[in-house]
């Protein structure tokens, strides 16, 4: 029986994942078992912000493998610590709580909020549509699209999904009792969707205004992945609390709840926790990435987002009745067309380049960080080749 066959025999089928068996990964390719080689514009859905099989994130695994894997959060270990240090240097919040996954930090997120706000008779919890925050009860509670919540109902009470960059509508919706805005300044999943000035500026009103947290989540756009190391960084704005996985873990499991020093007594001992949340050896790993980033890293995405930017606009231009807008920086970019994305996934990966489909018209790329001109080169041919085939076809 093939490897395809065994999976469908015993997973739950959730995932419709590529025609690809994977025999190793590294730097920007993914090497199937049948010899093919990947060019790699997903990376691990932003997860492997310094490629694949990056020698420093082996080395510093290996270093702590080889010292403990698991104690318990009931011991201080010097691999957590010096992981929340570099990660407050990096984002300028005072506070962490680590965890294993985006989906506990955002529930996490969502539980400390309404801490917070509790003696004050604020519940509410304010999501916006197109967003995404994982698939927990609180998260689905804060999302609008059918396709994740479909019959998993009732959901949290005290919650709502307002209309992404509708300031009119937060100010109508919002009062006393909101306890929290949860929100994407860059939309992911969503479509590279970027909140405007004007939601910025309302939801930063409202706060002052109600006293509300604002709470961002960048766990896809963040972690240097725009060129900043929180996407939020160009509105000049700090939210109250930032959720942070994916990219900084370089491709373990490891998340973050950050907060402001304001918020370091709403919890007390015993009042959140986790077994495996801040695992040793996930945070050697993720130090290791915070040092590339701060080393470098961040700043070459930056640069290399630029060309790619340009690069797509010249295609959006050579194809205008297919594409219909480019979005995105750094490492996160959206290519909306005017016809659905799926098939140009699969009409890439017959060229060797994996891409992503995201919000049915959006070709999603989301490249480890470490992209570099060649391999831009590479994705520009593939998608020329497959536009041009599109067009021809219609
Ligand atoms: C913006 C955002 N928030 C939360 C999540 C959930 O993170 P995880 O899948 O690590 O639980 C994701 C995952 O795609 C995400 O993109």
């Amino acid at each position: 029986m093939s490897l395809i066959d065994r999976e469908h025999e015993h997973f739950l089928q959730t995932y419709k994942r590529l025609p690809v068996v994977v025999d190793r990964a590294e730097g920007m390719y993914v090497h199937a078992a049948d010899g093919t080689r990947y060019l790699d514009f997903l990376g691990g859905i932003a997860v492997n912000a310094l490629g694949h099989s990056h020698p420093k994130i082996i080395e510093a695994i290996d270093r702590q493998m080889r010292r403990y894997m698991h104690l318990s959060n009931y011991f201080y270990q010097d691999a957590q610590i010096e992981f929340v240090e570099r990660l407050c240097a990096a984002s300028g919040y005072e506070r962490a709580f680590l965890t294993n996954s985006g989906t506990e930090a955002n529930e996490g997120a969502i539980k400390l909020a309404r801490t917070h706000g509790h003696a004050n008779g604020k519940a509410g919890i304010i999501g916006f549509s197109g967003g995404f925050h994982g698939r927990s009860y609180g998260a689905l509670s804060i999302m609008d699209k059918p396709r994740y919540k479909d019959g998993m109902g009732p959901f949290l009470p005290d919650t709502a999904v307002l209309p992404f960059n509708d300031a009119a509508a937060l100010r109508d919706a919002v009062n006393e009792t909101t306890a929290a805005l949860v929100v994407e300044f860059l939309q992911g999943e969503g479509g590279i969707y970027w909140a405007s000035e004007e939601f910025v500026a309302t939801m930063f009103e409202l706060r002052e205004k109600f006293g509300l947290l604002i709470v961002g989540d960048e766990i896809q756009a963040g972690g240097g992945r725009t060129g900043d190391f929180l996407s939020f960084e160009r509105f000049g704005v700090r939210p109250d609390i930032v959720t942070v996985a994916k990219g900084i873990g370089g491709g373990l499991p490891l998340g973050a709840i950050l907060a402001t020093e304001s918020l370091a007594t709403v919890w007390g001992s015993g009042q959140h926790g986790t077994t495996f949340g801040g695992n040793a050896v996930a945070c050697a790993a993720g130090s290791a990435v915070l040092d590339e980033l701060a080393g470098g890293v961040m700043k070459h995405a930056r640069e290399t987002g630029e060309i790619l930017l340009a690069g797509l606009n010249a295609l959006a231009t050579e194809f205008p009745e297919l594409v219909r807008e480019i979005r995105g920086a750094g490492a996160i970019f959206g290519i909306e067309l005017s016809v659905p994305s799926g098939p140009f996934v699969d009409a890439m990966l017959a060229r060797h380049i994996i891409v992503n489909s995201t919000n049915d018209n959006v070709i999603r790329l989301l490249p480890p960080m470490i992209y570099e001109r060649e391999h831009i080169d590479e994705l520009m041919i593939g998608l020329r080749a497959c536009f041009s085939e599109a067009t021809v076809t219609a």
